[in-house]
């Protein structure tokens, strides 16, 4: 129990009820409540920035884990960290002082989390190390949701896991993520499932995220 933490996507919500939408996947079980923020530079595409982050955050009590997708992002790392995210993720490959980033965003009292797009190597994350609380593993090309999932990503997973060692670093896969899959992202070294629509077009958000859990401890029971 409580080996796979799932978290999903309200990118793949209904954005006109999103506070209704955020308290279902709470109930459903959500380990961590995973918010897409994209600037249309960064990503093709253009979603919430912290007022949204600040409005949910009533909601619920669950980990507000923010993926930003956004460059320039250290002037926007203070409005997401007092609105009330949890988790701030920044890109690898977003400004030139990831350091410097992702030590601010601890300075803040928030947890920091790296993100890697498909093209960039594990070792990216070589140096920062003792910098990040979570590191994730983009398994599509940020922008959008419903894309399928990139299986060169698993081998990324295998290597960030050994690269990790017995770090308290959380292993993060997003993108794509489905029942199907599960099992082999589980057994690649992940241990946190982001997951839009295979979780959002479930129709039952329950058993959505039930699937996936399943699915993904499976690998690890025995
Ligand atoms: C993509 C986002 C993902 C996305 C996942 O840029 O970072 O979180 O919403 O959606 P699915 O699970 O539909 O691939
Ligand atoms: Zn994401």
């Amino acid at each position: 129990m409580g080996k796979i933490k799932i978290a999903p996507s309200i990118l793949s919500a209904d954005f006109a009820r999103l506070g209704e939408e955020t308290r279902a996947i709470d109930q459903a079980g959500a380990d961590y409540i995973h918010i897409d923020v994209m600037d249309g530079h960064f990503v093709p595409n253009i979603t919430i920035g912290p007022g949204v982050v600040k409005a949910l955050r009533p909601h619920t009590r669950k980990v507000l884990d923010v993926h930003l997708m956004i460059d320039p992002v250290d002037s926007y790392l203070e409005a997401f960290a007092e609105a009330g995210s949890d988790i701030i993720t920044v890109h690898a490959e977003a400004g030139y002082h990831l350091d410097r980033t992702l030590q601010v965003i601890r300075s803040l009292g928030r947890r920091a989390g790296l993100a890697l797009n498909p093209a960039t190597p594990p070792e990216a994350v070589m140096y920062l190390l003792d910098r990040v609380d979570l590191i994730l593993v983009m398994s599509v090309n940020p922008g959008f949701g419903g894309q399928k999932f990139i299986p060169a990503q698993l081998d990324k997973l295998r290597r960030l896991r050994a690269l990790i060692g017995d770090r308290p670093i959380e292993l993060q896969v997003d993108g794509g993520v489905t029942p199907d899959n599960a099992g082999a992202i589980a057994a690649a070294g992940a241990r946190v499932l982001v997951a839009g629509s295979a979780i959002f077009s479930s129709g039952d958000y329950a058993l959505g995220i039930a699937a996936l859990r399943a699915a993904a401890e499976v690998v690890l029971t025995g």
